[in-house]
């Protein structure tokens, strides 16, 4: 066996994007947890997975099917042909390493297979790294809402992605 061959026996498997299962409440609601004051409780998370007009998109890394687990979520809501995200998020341990940006990439694919013609979403003036992946994604600031995050301090911009 090649060097090559056998380092890659011990690399980490890139993760995989997958459809949310509602096996996997208990798993988003703790990641869930882990980034936002207000958690999704997992009965939330649950009634969320089923609801028709919810893309839940998971981010899974793990050597088989068995052993892989949720690193990463995005959700976004449907309604005629303009959708918004409401909520994305990885492991902390994960941050850095491209899996937000191919789970939103996933989502964008599937919301366009759907005909889904806008893709808009709120997020923190503040959050850099969130900025930074819906900007290199073509969202664009829409709108502003002042003082909205954070006790009134931050303001939340809008953001609009044209998916067509
Ligand atoms: C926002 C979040 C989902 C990004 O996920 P991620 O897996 O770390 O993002 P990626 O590694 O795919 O990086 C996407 C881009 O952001 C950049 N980025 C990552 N961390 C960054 C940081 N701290 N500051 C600035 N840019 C950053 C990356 O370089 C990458 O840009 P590139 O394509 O030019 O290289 C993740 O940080 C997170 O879960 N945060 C907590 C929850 C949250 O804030 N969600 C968003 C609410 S609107």
């Amino acid at each position: 066996m090649k060097f090559f061959d056998l380092m890659r026996l011990f690399a980490a498997p890139r993760p995989i994007c997958e459809p949310g299962r509602v096996a996997d409440a208990d798993d988003l609601a703790a990641l869930h947890a882990h980034a936002f004051r207000h958690g999704w409780p997992s009965t939330e998370m649950e009634a969320l997975i089923s609801d028709p007009t919810v893309t839940t998109v998971v981010a899974r890394e793990g050597r088989t099917p068995f052993t892989r687990r949720p690193i990463g979520f995005v959700m976004t809501r449907a309604a005629a042909d303009e959708a918004e995200v409401l909520t994305v998020v990885v492991s902390p341990a994960r941050r850095g390493r491209g899996v937000g940006r191919l789970m939103m990439d996933e989502t964008i694919r599937r919301l366009y297979f759907m005909r889904i013609a806008s893709l808009f979403l709120e997020v923190d003036e503040n959050n850099d790294s969130a900025l930074t992946l819906y900007r290199r994604l073509g969202f664009r600031e829409v709108g502003r809402r002042a003082n909205y995050y954070a006790g009134g301090t931050a303001n939340a911009l809008v953001m609009r992605a044209d998916l067509k």
